[in-house]
């Protein structure tokens, strides 16, 4: 999905919009995370979508570098990050690959952002990956996740999501998002891309993929098995208190002891 999805991601998300919110909230977390004075602290994009928060972040003063499975993905990342002169290492890779391609203990801060860890459908993959998590990172090191809120979404079946508009000359496109509640409590997630250009009609496409629509009462152990400590809880990414029944999000930190 992501690989067909990455030419438009750009388009979908408002960057300058999102970035504005969640930069002070992820810049707090990661400063004073460096291990030796003076050294950037290090930080892995575990799921770099199109690189922009790496991008961002590495331009802040930090050292960055990004891993996504989708290829397509990891490719623009890597031409958004040349466009703006910057030389970010990015890798493919699935979340249980991390060490393998960047080396044990080699991050100060692991993110995983935009809903992405919901992609793996089986508590044993999910274990891989966080455990993989912690052997990238450091001791002490930080990992910080960014999921919907899905305690609120299965609650109240929320089923659609705002649709998002992005226009360019005489092109529109318009993204429109929704879950399928699937009986064996996952969701299938689709995305309807309208493309018009000259207001000539719209050209019509769906991706879908499957999620896990993980609460914090299957994370939160899972994160503990794979050996995650200090395990705090978010509402949103401006770092408001988490609330299963009206936060937006669910932002955790934890650290690898
Ligand atoms: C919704 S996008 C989020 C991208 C970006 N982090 C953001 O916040 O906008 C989800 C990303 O997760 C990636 N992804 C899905 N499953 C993955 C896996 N098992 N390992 C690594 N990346 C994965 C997809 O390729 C996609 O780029």
């Amino acid at each position: 999905m992501y690989d067909q999805f990455s030419r438009d991601y750009d388009r979908f998300v408002n960057w300058d919009a999102r970035l504005g919110v969640e930069m002070p909230f992820l810049v707090g977390q990661l400063s004073g995370l460096s291990e030796k004075d003076g050294r950037p602290v290090r930080v892995l994009d575990a799921a770099c979508g199109t690189g922009q928060h790496i991008i961002a972040l590495t331009e802040a003063g930090f050292r960055g570098a990004g891993a996504d499975l989708s290829a397509g993905m990891t490719s623009l990342a890597r031409a958004n990050a040349a466009d703006r002169g910057l030389d970010i290492p990015f890798r493919t890779a699935a979340f249980h690959e991390l060490t393998a391609a960047f080396g044990k203990a080699a991050f100060d801060v692991l993110l995983c952002l935009g809903n992405s860890l919901p992609h793996v459908l089986t508590r044993k993959g999910l274990l891989a990956a966080l455990r993989d998590f912690r052997a990238v990172l450091r001791p002490g090191g930080k990992l910080i996740l960014q999921n919907r809120n899905f305690d609120r979404v299965l609650a109240e079946h929320q089923r659609w999501m705002a649709p998002q508009t992005y226009r360019k000359g005489r092109d529109t496109w318009v993204f429109h998002r929704f879950y399928d509640f699937d009986p064996d409590g996952r969701l299938t997630f689709n995305i309807v891309r309208l493309y018009s250009h000259d207001e000539a009609g719209f050209d019509q496409r769906v991706t879908s993929t499957r999620l896990w629509p993980l609460t914090r009462v299957e994370l939160d152990p899972l994160l503990k098995k794979a050996g995650f400590v200090d395990i705090i809880h978010f509402g949103d990414m401006t770092g408001g208190v988490f609330d299963p029944e009206e936060s937006p999000n669910l932002i955790i930190t934890a650290r690898t002891p």
